[in-house]
């Protein structure tokens, strides 16, 4: 009955709202756009075509994503000199990320950029573009962008007017990085990401599904833990929305949030909601059915600190969303939580696990204790007639853990410097040896995250003998590793600073038998240029 009366609420308020909005918004923000372009850009850029049709040079030979076309603004701002009011500026950001965006299927390899989940060793990317681009930032910034070639061949022009130096830098002295990049890097890059697909042909002219409703969301709060709640998004304007969330964090504490969201480009879901006092951003994708979204969360004044997030839109179908944890240990019991929707009727957690118990239950979230007998496998977890494809993993042992991220840097900072420190935070992911016994070989079976306890060693022997471990930072409990203070230390050789290398180690508890991981920790100087640039 709740359930029906909110997505009542939700469709009523929504669409006196369209309704308001509707007096000619979706033309007017184009029409709006078009002509704060004029009035701010046409000091440099020229305009051509005709009116209703106009080409902007430098402009609109480009498509972007979002965060791409607000990175080219504000470098407009700080270099350039355009004056334009945030108000415009988000107006004109949101026009061509619409009129001038990637496909859900081209931004999909680098969806970790828009995430801002930077802590990793980008894989897969052309050695070419590896060497000549990919050493100052990462291959994703390109992979992200579609441009003529004539705008890729630009783009190389602007490098090398605005850095110089860039011909002096390793990786580009020994060789005549410039003719390189314009003659041949440009050219290979227009080939791989051309202004003109059939991806981004389809999107434009595909119907775009509504994401207003009522929205299943699951997510991970470093420190916090893992959580599912309800998210209603209610429309407040063009590709706009106010958005409430309520649920629990696995231990049954609440979580509760409200915000806001706009959508770009028709499935890239930027959302901004406050939890427990807390700023966050959220990065989703939505599918082209607009009934998922997958993304990240994190802290708006430190994007390194968040989780996976994925939201189940409300159907008023049974659904089985997902089961915390999900695994189970053969011969050993266990509280599972299965969160979905419209749940009903018998839970079936598959051959050889039987429900002892049923904890709590709800529509929406059923707490059971389990017992898996001795059989191992890959369960589907099913209430019902519930839709499902959520997995139950009954395992023996856990044969390897994987820390991630695999490869993270933070950076000293505080102790009375303009810098914060960058913290990172950590998870452990729990693996079978599958159908071979081995691990760490193709088939192993991701069991999924797990509790783990955390420490730290030093990564070599020049660390060790450094006591790296000593100086350069602490990780709690919860998997957060805490880079030491910035500026000289006195109790360092030669009052070094607090910088190191580290592994951070998880140890899991499999049964009494502990398995551990590593991940490697380099800890670094304060990110000068980076955050003077904000
Ligand atoms: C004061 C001059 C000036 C103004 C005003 C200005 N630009 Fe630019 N713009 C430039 C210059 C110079 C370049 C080439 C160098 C570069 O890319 O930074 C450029 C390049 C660009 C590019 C190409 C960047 C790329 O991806 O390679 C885009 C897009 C752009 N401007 C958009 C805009 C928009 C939109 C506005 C107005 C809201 C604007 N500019 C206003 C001077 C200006
Ligand atoms: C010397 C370091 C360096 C190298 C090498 C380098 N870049 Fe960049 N690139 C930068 C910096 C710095 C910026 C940010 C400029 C700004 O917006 O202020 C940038 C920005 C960009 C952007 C975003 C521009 C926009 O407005 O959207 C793209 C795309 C890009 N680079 C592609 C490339 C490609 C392709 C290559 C190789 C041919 C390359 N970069 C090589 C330093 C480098």
């Amino acid at each position: 009955m709740a359930l029906n009366n909110n997505r009542t609420k939700g469709a009523l308020l929504g669409a006196s709202i369209l309704a308001l909005a509707g007096l000619g918004s979706l033309p007017a923000l184009a029409a709006d756009a078009q002509e704060i372009i004029r009035d701010r850009c046409l000091a440099c850029h020229t305009e051509s075509g005709d009116a209703d049709n106009p080409s902007f040079s430098r402009i609109s030979d480009l498509r972007k994503t979002p965060e791409g076309w607000q990175m080219t603004l504000n470098r407009m701002q700080h270099l350039r000199d355009l004056e334009i009011s945030t108000e415009e500026k988000r107006t004109v950001i949101k026009y061509l990320s619409d009129h001038q965006g990637l496909a859900p299927e081209e931004s999909a390899p680098f969806r970790y950029l828009l995430e801002q989940d930077t802590n990793r060793v980008e894989v897969g990317i052309d050695e070419n573009v590896m060497q000549m681009c990919a050493r100052c930032h990462s291959a994703a910034r390109i992979g992200l962008q579609r441009r003529t070639e004539d705008e890729w061949q630009t783009l190389v022009d602007f490098h090398m007017a605005q850095f110089p130096g860039i011909e002096l830098h390793a990786g580009s002295r020994d060789r005549p990085w410039y003719h390189l990049a314009h003659d041949e890097t440009a050219v290979k890059l227009a080939e791989m990401y051309p202004l003109v697909t059939p991806e981004w042909n389809d999107w434009k002219k595909a119907d775009k599904a509504s994401l207003m409703g009522r929205w299943r969301v699951l997510g991970y709060i470093p420190a916090k833990g893992e959580f599912s709640a309800w998210m209603t998004a209610a429309k407040t304007g063009e590709d706009r929305y106010s958005l409430e969330l309520e649920g629990n964090y696995a231990d049954g504490a609440v979580i509760e949030g409200k915000g806001n969201a706009t959508v770009f480009t028709g499935y890239e879901w930027r959302g901004t909601i406050t939890i427990d006092s807390v700023k966050m951003r959220q990065v989703m994708a939505a599918d082209k059915n607009g009934q998922m979204m997958d993304g990240r969360m994190f802290l708006a004044a430190e994007d390194e600190i968040g989780g996976e997030l994925r939201a189940v839109k409300d159907t008023g179908d049974a659904q089985v969303v997902a089961v915390m944890p999900t695994y189970l240990k053969a011969g050993e019991s266990a509280e599972l939580v299965i969160v979905g929707q419209n749940l009903d009727g018998d839970i079936d957690l598959g051959d050889g696990v039987s429900v002892d118990k049923i904890i709590a239950r709800s529509k929406d979230r059923i707490v059971v204790a389990a017992t898996a007998a001795g059989d191992t496998g890959v369960n589907t977890v099913k209430v019902g007639s519930a839709d499902s494809d959520v997995a139950l993993n009954v395992y023996e042992q856990v044969a390897r853990v994987d820390v991630t991220p695999v490869n993270a840097i933070s950076r000293i900072g505080g102790n009375g410097g303009e810098m914060e420190k960058i913290r990172a935070t950590y998870r452990a992911i729990g693996y079978s040896a599958g159908a071979d016994g081995e691990p760490g070989t193709e088939d192993d079976v991701r069991l999924g995250y797990m509790p783990a306890s955390w420490s730290i060693e030093p990564a070599d022997e020049i660390a060790e003998h450094d006591k790296d471990h000593l100086y350069a930072g602490e990780i709690t409990p919860a998997g957060m590793f805490i880079p030491g203070d910035a500026g000289p230390n006195p109790e360092r050789k030669m009052s070094a600073n607090n910088v190191g290398r580290l592994n951070v180690v998880a140890t899991v508890d499999d049964g009494g038998n502990a398995v551990e991981g590593r991940g490697s920790m380099l800890v670094s100087v304060p990110d000068f240029v980076e955050r003077v640039l904000d």
